[in-house]
C-alpha cells in the first residue's frame, strides 16, 4: 500500500509526526509539503523536533491570496499524484493545503482519506469551514477524532465513508508530554511555574480588524499575571500595519515556540488565551484552563466540561474570565486514549482497494 500524506501548515506538521510513527514496514509512506508555511520556526523546526522524515516532494508554494495559493498548490499536486500513483492521499485537517489536496486527488480517481473529519464551526466566514465541509465531501474515507464529529458527518448524508478513529494531536501531545516533563522552561521572560499565561491569536477575523485587535489585546494586557504572547506572523504583521503595540500591560511578546516547547510552556501555565483549535485541546489534555477569543469552538467538549470558556465581545471582562477558578477534574476522553494513529493506519490499510 502506498500513501501519500500532504502537508503545509504548522497544525498539520504536528498531526504528520504520529501518522508517519504509525506506518508500518508494508506501508510506503511518501510526504509532500506544499511550502503554505515556510519560516524554519513554522515547518523545519516541526520536522526536526517530531523525527519526521524529510518530505519527498516541496512545492514551495508560499503565501498569497486564498485563490492564487490553493490554486498553486492544486497545480503542483497533480504532478506529485500523477507521479507517485498512491493508493491513498491522506489529507490533514482543515487549510488550503488540505482543500488543494482533497481537490487534486479526486479528480484524478484517487481515493482520499481526511484526517480530522467532521469537525464543525457553523462559522462559514472561516477559511477553515470552507476547507472542511469541502474537504468531507470529496474524500472517500473520513477519519473523524470525535463522536460529535461523526455525527455531523451522519447529518452530512456521510456516515457510510466515515470511522471513528480517535484524535491524532492526543497521541502526539502525550507523549511530548512526558519527553518535556523534566524540560527547564523555555520563555523569553522570567516565570515561575502556574504564575504566568501563554496566548496566541492568528485567526484573520481577530487579527485583521485593527478595533477588534486592539480591544483583544488591551483586554490581556489587563491580566494580573505576565501573559507570553506567541506571535504568529499574520499577527505581526497586522498589528505593524496598523500601529498596534503587542506588548501592552502584562504582555511580553515571543517568537512562536517549537512543539515540546509549547507544550512545556503550557503545561506549566495558569492557563490559555487564544483562537487555535488545536491549543484549545492541548490546553484540556494538559488540564489547563483555556480561554477562547471566538464566537463558537469545534471542539465543544473543551467547552462542555468546563474547560474552555469563549470570549468573543466585551473584551474589557477578559481579564476577568482569564483568571476564573479552575473548574473540576474530570477523567473524561472524548480526544480517545492517545492511539488513534494506529487506528488509522489500520483504515488505510484494510481500505485500501
Ligand atoms: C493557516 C491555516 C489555519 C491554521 C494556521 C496555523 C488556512 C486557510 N489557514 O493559517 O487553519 O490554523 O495555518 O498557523 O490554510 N507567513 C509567514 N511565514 C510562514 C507562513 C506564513 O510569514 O512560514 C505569513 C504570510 O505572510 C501569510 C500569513 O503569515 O500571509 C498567513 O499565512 P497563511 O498560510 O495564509 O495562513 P495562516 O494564517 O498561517
Amino acid at each position: 500500500v502506498r500513501v501519500l500524506s500532504v502537508v503545509g501548515a504548522r497544525p498539520q506538521f504536528v498531526k504528520l509526526a504520529p501518522i508517519a510513527r504509525a506506518m508500518p514496514g508494508e506501508v510506503e509512506h511518501l510526504i509532500a509539503h506544499t511550502g503554505q508555511h515556510y519560516d524554519h520556526n513554522m515547518s523545519d523546526a516541526f520536522f526536526a523536533d517530531l523525527g519526521i522524515p524529510a518530505p519527498e516532494f516541496n512545492l514551495g508554494v508560499g503565501s498569497g491570496k486564498h485563490g492564487a495559493q490553493t490554486g498553486a498548490m492544486l497545480g503542483g499536486l497533480e504532478e506529485v499524484i500523477e507521479e507517485t500513483t498512491p493508493d491513498w492521499v491522506l489529507v490533514y485537517g482543515d487549510t488550503n493545503s488540505t482543500l488543494a489536496a482533497a481537490i487534486a486527488a479526486v479528480k484524478l480517481h484517487v481515493p482520499v482519506a481526511h484526517l480530522e473529519a467532521g469537525l464543525r464551526s457553523f462559522n462559514r466566514r472561516m477559511p477553515e469551514e470552507h476547507n472542511r465541509v469541502l474537504t468531507d465531501h470529496a474524500a472517500d474515507l473520513l477519519l473523524a477524532p470525535t463522536q460529535v464529529a461523526m455525527d455531523h458527518l451522519a447529518t452530512e448524508g456521510l456516515a457510510e465513508r466515515s470511522v471513528l478513529v480517535g484524535d491524532v494531536m492526543t497521541d502526539v501531545l502525550f507523549e511530548v508530554r512526558d519527553e518535556v516533563a523534566d524540560a527547564p522552561l523555555d520563555l523569553p521572560v522570567a516565570v515561575s511555574d502556574g504564575e504566568y499565561y501563554i496566548a496566541t491569536i492568528h485567526r484573520p477575523d481577530n487579527t485583521d480588524d485593527p478595533r477588534r485587535l486592539r480591544a483583544i489585546i488591551d483586554g490581556i494586557g489587563k491580566v494580573g499575571k505576565p501573559v507570553v504572547l506567541l506571535a504568529h506572523p499574520r499577527l505581526r504583521a497586522q498589528a505593524d500595519k496598523h500601529g498596534i503595540a503587542l506588548d501592552a500591560g502584562s504582555i511580553t511578546v515571543s517568537e512562536p515556540l517549537g512543539y515540546p516547547q509549547l507544550v512545556n510552556a503550557a503545561a506549566r501555565s495558569a492557563g490559555v488565551i487564544t483562537d487555535s483549535g488545536g491549543l484549545q485541546k492541548e490546553a484540556f489534555l494538559l488540564r489547563v484552563p483555556c480561554t477562547t477569543l471566538r464566537p463558537e469552538t469545534e471542539w465543544v467538549e473543551t467547552v462542555d466540561l468546563g474547560w474552555n470558556v469563549l470570549v468573543d465581545k466585551d473584551f474589557d471582562r477578559l481579564a476577568e474570565v482569564v483568571e476564573r477558578a479552575r473548574p473540576a477534574a474530570t477523567a473524561a476522553a472524548p480526544y480517545g486514549d492517545g492511539n488513534a494513529a494506529t487506528a488509522v493506519v489500520e483504515a488505510l490499510v484494510a481500505r485500501a482497494k
